[in-house]
C-alpha cells in the first residue's frame, strides 16, 4: 500500500481513520487536528467500514485502521488490499500481541502495527514517520530509472514461462528495487496471482470489458499488491466466455504501466503473441523460453524468427527450463543451439522439489531458491535490466548516427552547389 503514485497524491485526503471503540477515537482526534487533518475524519465501524467505504471512495494519504473487531486481521487487511489505491499508507492497530501476526502484516503493505493501548506519543511517532515518507524524494527515485518494458514468451505450453515470469518481477522488484507490474495476459488460465497467493480480483476483466476506462487511477485500483514493490493484474475469467477484444485494452494497460512503474513485465501465451502482435512492439527485452526437446526447438526456431521479422528492436534472451541432471534429454543444449542458430543464454535446471516448495509457500521460485538454484533467475534479472539500458544507450547512438547522416547529407548538397559554382 505505500506504492509510488505520487501523482494522484494531490487528490486524496490526507487521513482517515477508522476505529473500533471511543477511548481510540477521542485519542485519535486531537492528535489529528495537531497534523491540521479534521478530527471527522475519525469513523467508528473498524476494518470493516474502512473497506465499505474505501470501495466506494478514493483513498487517503494515510489511513489508520483498527483491528480489534477483527476475526481474522491478515484475510480482513488483504480485502482492505483489494480497494485501498496503492500510494496509501495503513497504520493498522489492534490487541493481538503477536510476532508472526506483525511480520504477516507488513509484509502484506501495512506500514506500522500498534498494539493496543497504544500511548499518544506512539501515535505520533508513527504519523511523523508516514509522514516524512510522504514527503520523502520516492518521486526523484523513480525518475533516474528509466521504464524496462519486457515480455516473457514460453515457445509451448508447460515449459515454465510463468514461472520465470513471476520469479523475473519479483527480483525486479526486490532485488533491483523497481516498482514494477506483472501482467498476465493468460486471461482465463493465469496464474500470476495465483502463484503468488493472491486473488486475481476483477481488474483485468473489468479492463478487457471497458477499456475507456484504464486510466492512471483504474490502474492503481485494479492492480493486486503481492509486496511493496510488485503488482500484479492477472485473470480467472469464466471459461464459458470467450476472449472479445481488439486488443485496446492491453494497449492501454502497457502504457498506464509504464506510467505508474518503473518495470513492467508482460507474460505473454504464445496464442496472444500471434493475436496482439503489438504487445512486443515497446518491449526492450523478449524472453523466450523452451525446453530441450524437438517441438520446442521447432516453436523456438518459429518465435525467434516471428520476434526478428515483428519487432526487430526486441532483445532476445532465450532461456532453457526444465533441463533435466543426467542424459535424458530429448536433445542436447549444442542441438539445441545449432538448430536455433545461436546459443542459450540462461539454463534452469528440472527441479520438481524447488517448484513444489514454491507453490506450497505461494511464492516465486526465485524467492524460494537459495545458493546455486537462485543463481540462474538472479542472471536473467540483470540480463534484462542491462539489454534495457544497453536499447536506451543504442538509441542514443541512432540518435548520433541519424546526426552524421544528416551532416553528410548536407556536406554532399553544398558539394554539387560549389561544383555548380566552380
Ligand atoms: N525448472 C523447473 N523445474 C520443475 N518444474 C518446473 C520448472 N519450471 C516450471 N516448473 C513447473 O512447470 C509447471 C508449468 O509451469 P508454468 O510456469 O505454468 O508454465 P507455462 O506458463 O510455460 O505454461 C508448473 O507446475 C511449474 O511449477
Ligand atoms: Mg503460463
Amino acid at each position: 500500500m505505500n506504492a509510488p503514485f505520487q501523482a494522484r497524491a494531490g487528490l486524496r485526503d490526507p487521513f482517515t481513520a477508522f476505529v473500533c471503540d471511543d477511548a481510540t477515537a477521542d485519542m485519535l482526534r486531537p492528535v489529528a487536528v495537531e497534523h491540521g487533518w479534521s478530527p471527522e475524519k475519525v469513523n467508528k465501524g473498524g476494518l470493516r467500514n474502512a473497506v465499505q467505504s474505501l470501495s466506494v471512495s478514493a483513498s487517503p494519504n494515510i489511513l489508520f485502521v483498527d483491528l480489534s473487531e477483527s476475526a481474522d486481521p491478515l484475510n480482513d487487511i488483504n480485502a482492505l488490499a483489494e480497494v485501498c489505491e496503492p500510494g496509501t499508507i495503513v497504520i493498522a492497530a489492534g490487541q493481538v500481541n503477536d510476532v508472526r501476526l506483525y511480520r504477516d502484516l507488513v509484509a502484506s503493505g501495512i506500514h506500522d502495527y500498534l498494539l493496543k493501548p497504544f500511548s499518544v506519543d506512539q501515535l505520533r511517532d508513527t504519523f511523523a514517520n508516514a509522514q516524512a515518507i510522504l514527503s520523502g524524494p520516492r518521486g526523484e527515485a523513480q525518475v533516474d530509472k528509466p521504464h524496462v518494458m519486457s515480455t516473457v514468451i514460453g515457445v509451448r505450453g508447460g515449459v515454465g514461462a510463468s514461472t520465470i515470469a513471476t520469479s523475473l518481477a519479483w527480483l525486479l522488484g526486490d532485488k533491483a528495487h523497481r516498482t514494477t507490474a506483472l501482467l498476465d495476459l493468460d486471461i482465463h488460465f493465469g496464474t500470476g496471482a495465483l502463484a503468488l497467493d493472491l486473488e486475481p480480483g476483477r481488474g483485468l476483466t473489468d479492463a478487457i470489458e471497458n477499456p475507456s476506462r484504464i486510466d492512471g487511477l483504474f490502474i492503481e485500483r485494479a492492480m493486486v499488491r503481492a509486496n511493496e514493490r510488485l503488482s500484479v493484474l492477472s485473470a480467472e475469467a469464466p471459461i464459458n466466455q470467450p476472449l472479445i477484444t481488439d486488443g485496446t485494452a492491453f494497449f492501454q494497460l502497457q502504457e498506464e504501466m509504464r506510467n505508474a512503474f518503473e518495470s513492467t513485465v508482460l507474460d505473454l501465451p504464445r496464442h496472444m503473441l500471434i493475436q496482439f502482435p503489438h504487445m512486443v512492439h515497446d518491449a526492450h527485452v523478449a524472453v523466450v523460453v523452451a525446453e530441450l526437446t524437438l517441438a520446442a526447438t521447432r516453436d523456438t526456431i518459429r518465435i525467434l524468427a516471428w520476434l526478428k521479422s515483428n519487432a526487430p528492436q526486441t532483445k532476445v534472451i532465450v532461456v532453457a527450463n526444465r533441463v533435466p541432471s543426467g542424459g535424458a534429454l530429448e536433445i542436447s543444449r549444442k542441438d539445441f543451439e545449432q538448430s536455433i542458430e545461436r546459443s542459450v543464454d540462461v539454463v534452469i535446471a528440472e527441479d520438481g522439489k524447488l517448484a513444489a516448495q514454491a507453490a506450497k509457500l505461494g511464492k516465486p521460485v526465485a524467492e524460494v531458491a537459495a545458493g546455486k538454484a537462485a543463481a540462474p533467475y538472479a542472471a536473467l534479472c540483470n540480463m534484462v535490466l542491462s539489454h534495457a539500458t544497453e536499447e536506451g544507450a543504442s538509441e542514443a547512438k541512432g540518435a548520433a548516427a541519424a546526426k552524421s547522416l544528416v551532416d553528410n547529407l548536407k556536406s554532399m548538397l553544398s558539394k554539387p552547389k560549389q561544383a555548380a559554382a566552380a
